[in-house]
């Protein structure tokens, strides 16, 4: 199958970019900060402690669990934006008052990254005087909390493959009617939380499952070295069999590179080579990456979706920093067409996918760009980001920043990931100028 590229777009993407001024980065630098707060204490007003925030309607609401998620999931970005004050007392209050002695029963793969994370790197700053962010009193509550929320998702790897169920009852373990299918991103991401759990807690089961699980999955790759969408985490059958990098697998590979850096065990960048050359090889229709059968490799779907944005961040990783800016342009050139990236675009059509067309304030993208930047030094990335400033702000609702329903019209919904103030909204501690970086 012929993959038509949507690189019109990708030519224009000069048009509308004007080189920073050098003042003019540490202004947006303080708008971000701007949106933080006014986001943050919405949140802790209309929401908290439910888990998100309704921005429009100026409520709150739980989502994934019942505990406080954006605040936990914030945690880290109280403390780069340097506020000492408000991250003491966000600590004191989750060590006194979360409790995951709950009837529940939740996601393993959101509760990992964005609860489990939130809590082991709170504790790092927390403990650690070198940080700035040492909490006065402060007895490595949120470790024993995240050891214990750690313990509840360990039913979930009870399985034949070791690769665990999707979802977890923190009370009662994996219930019997719940999915054996899951899929690839959901198994293949957590070796750095639980990798974290494990050698800050000195118990070394999570890190051993985790990896378990990476291994079950890779152990079940195609000849081609590629992974699938969907897996029956009992007979290890695939059940979908669509490869790609969005979508269902994207942070399989990120996770591969990103527990090698951390945790440095070899095991985790051998796959990630082997893995990330078959991706490169079978997916990449340069500058863009289709979903191919992971078997043949013929073409199933040459769409472009937003989770496929982090990968140019990954190519910098990797070391392929030109073919990380080639991904980047195309990628950005969707960004720019539409203001927002759609979920799904379709790119023989150059058009959104049918039934994706929001946008949830997703990070990947800009986590892309700052990677890119930090690579090169490209002043271009700057204003990539100023770019991508500009259009948030249009997703400025009374009581914080709104998902985009629809990339087409920029009408809004009332709902907040709490990954927008934990991811796309990061900022660094240090003045964001060109050619000065932090020690
Ligand atoms: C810290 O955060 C709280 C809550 O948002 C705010 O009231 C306070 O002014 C902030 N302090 C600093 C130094 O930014």
């Amino acid at each position: 199958m012929k993959v038509l590229l949507f690189s019109v777009a990708a030519l224009l993407y000069l048009r509308c970019i004007g080189a920073l001024r050098p003042e003019e980065s540490a202004l947006l630098r303080e708008d971000v900060r701007e949106a933080f707060h006014f986001t943050y204490d919405s949140y802790m007003r209309h929401a908290f402690p439910l888990d998100e925030l309704r921005p429009i309607s100026c409520s709150g609401m739980d989502t994934l669990g019942e505990y406080a998620l954006t605040l936990v999931d914030a945690l880290d970005m109280l403390a780069l934006v340097g506020n000492a004050s408000e991250f003491s007392q966000s600590v004191q209050w989750l060590a006194k008052n979360l409790d995951f002695d709950k009837d529940l029963t939740v996601s393993l793969f959101e509760t990992n990254i964005r609860v489990m994370g939130g809590l082991l790197s709170a504790h790092l700053l927390a403990s650690d005087e070198s940080t700035g962010m040492r909490v006065p009193d402060y007895r490595g509550e949120l470790l024993d909390i995240a050891h214990d929320l750690g313990q509840r998702m360990l039913p979930a790897f009870n399985t034949p493959t070791g690769i665990p169920y999707g979802a977890v009852n923190l009370k009662h373990g994996v219930a019997a009617f719940e999915s054996r299918i899951t899929c690839t991103a959901a198994g293949g991401t957590l070796a750095i939380e639980f990798g974290t759990l494990s050698r800050l807690t000195g118990n070394p089961i999570f890190e051993a499952k985790a990896k378990a699980a990476l291994i079950g999955l890779w152990s079940r790759r195609s000849e081609l070295d590629l992974v699938g969408a969907h897996i029956n985490i009992i007979t290890g059958e695939w059940t979908h069999r669509d490869a790609g990098i969005g979508t269902s697998i994207d942070s399989f590979y990120e996770y591969l590179m990103k527990a090698y850096i951390l945790l440095g065990d070899d095991e985790y960048l051998d796959i990630f080579r082997e893995a990330y050359q078959a991706a490169e090889m079978h997916l990449r229709r340069d500058p863009w990456y289709v979903e191919v059968n992971m078997n043949t490799g013929s073409v199933v779907w040459p769409v472009f979706n937003s989770l496929q944005a982090f990968w140019p961040g990954l190519q910098v990783l990797a070391g392929d920093v030109e073919a990380a800016a080639r991904t980047h342009r195309a990628f950005f050139s969707v960004w720019q067409h539409y203001g927002f990236t759609p979920e799904g675009f379709h790119l023989n059509r150059g058009a959104v996918h049918d039934g994706q067309v929001s946008y949830p304030l997703r990070p990947e993208l800009i986590e892309s760009t700052y990677m890119l930047y930090k690579a090169t030094r490209d002043p271009i990335y700057l204003a990539v980001g100023r770019e991508m400033l500009t259009s948030l702000q249009r997703a400025r609702a009374p009581c914080g920043y709104a998902r985009v329903a629809d990339v087409r019209t920029h009408q809004l919904s009332d709902h907040m990931e709490s990954f927008f103030l934990a991811e796309t909204l990061k900022v660094r501690p240090t003045e964001l100028l060109p050619g000065r970086d932090p020690p």
